[in-house]
């Protein structure tokens, strides 16, 4: 789809990272761009910068999570905007915990946030690009999306839902004029590992420190993410561990699985050397005592 001056985009997690960078290249190519988050001081910043592009922006404060609230901000789009072009369906967040030690808690939001939070924003602006008959919807998956992430369970099903949702979704809505793409970004310099708390405090905070240093700027995503809107691509890829683990689940999809738990471990060691006892010791806090629980039974 061309991108016009005077279009309208709706960008979830526009607050930060790839949300924000991705609003504010679309405000310099001419686009309004209607911000959602629950994070109000980014959204603020985000439209700073938007205002300095010449362009515009309204803020919603929403949880993509939570049905109603998806509603409720969809009306208030239409009601300020009218109409609708582009959706970014791309807040997110990551939880770093193994699946043994994931409360189901943990597990459900994760979804709510990564996978219903697309679902919403691509169903609820759906009639208003019908009614126009165009539009394109991005949906945010991750390298997680196409190869496995042992120690974020919960992250990469989502994402390879995303990914499978996008792909279906693409040849329904092809008819309609509306065009839907996958973006799979790898490492990215951003919040993300920033705003959750992990049980591994020390391998987190080294997480961290590497994202900061070795990610690639959220400017990157936002320009490949526009140029997939405009060649209606299927998918889009950013950075090169992504187009190699892509090369390679293809290729010889065991080997590739393997390789990326076994490089997953090594981060996680390089992280902390002790995580393995450390995980271990947790896991033991949290097992109930038997000695206690056969006393508490009188058997
Ligand atoms: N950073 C990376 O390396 C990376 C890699 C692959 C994919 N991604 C994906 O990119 C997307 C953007 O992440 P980012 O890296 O820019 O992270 P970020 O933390 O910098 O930005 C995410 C934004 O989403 C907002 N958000 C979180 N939960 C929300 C909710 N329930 N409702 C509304 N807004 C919410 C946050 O407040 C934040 O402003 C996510 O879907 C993430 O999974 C990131």
């Amino acid at each position: 789809m061309k991108i016009e001056q005077g279009q309208v985009a709706v960008v979830t997690g526009a607050g930060s990272g790839i949300g924000q960078a991705t609003a504010v290249l679309l405000a310099s190519r001419g686009v309004v761009v209607a911000l959602a988050d629950i994070n109000e001081s980014g959204m603020a910043e985000t439209a700073r910068r938007i205002a300095k592009t010449g362009s515009h922006s309204s803020q919603h404060v929403v949880d993509v999570g939570n049905r109603k609230q998806m509603e409720a901000f969809a009306r208030s789009v239409e009601s300020a905007h009218q109409r609708v072009d582009i959706v970014i369906n791309n807040a997110g967040i990551g939880i770093l915990e193994d699946f043994v030690d994931n409360s189901l808690d943990e597990f459900q939001k994760v979804v709510d946030v990564n996978l219903w939070g697309v679902v919403y924003g691509a169903k609820l602006f759906l009639p208003l690009m019908r009614r126009q008959g165009s539009g394109h919807i991005v949906n945010i998956s991750s390298l997680a999306g196409i190869i496995s992430t042992p120690g974020m369970v919960s992250y990469g099903t989502t994402k390879y839902a995303v990914r499978g949702f996008s792909e279906s979704l693409r040849i329904e809505l092809a008819e309609y004029g509306i065009g839907v793409t996958s973006v799979h970004p790898g490492l990215i310099g951003t919040n993300i590992l920033k705003v959750n708390r992990s049980a591994d405090a020390r391998l987190h905070e080294r997480l961290i420190e590497w994202f900061d240093r070795w990610g690639r700027p959220p400017e990157l995503v936002a320009r490949k993410l526009v140029r997939g809107i405009e060649r209606n691509r299927m998918r889009v890829l950013v950075t090169p561990e992504t187009y190699v683990m892509d090369f390679a689940k293809r290729m010889v999809p065991a080997t590739a699985e393997r390789l990326s738990g076994f490089v997953l471990e090594r981060i996680k060691l390089a992280g902390n050397p002790d995580y393995r006892a450390d995980r271990e010791k947790r896991r033991t806090a949290q097992r109930p005592d038997p000695a206690a629980a056969n006393r508490q039974t009188g058997s």
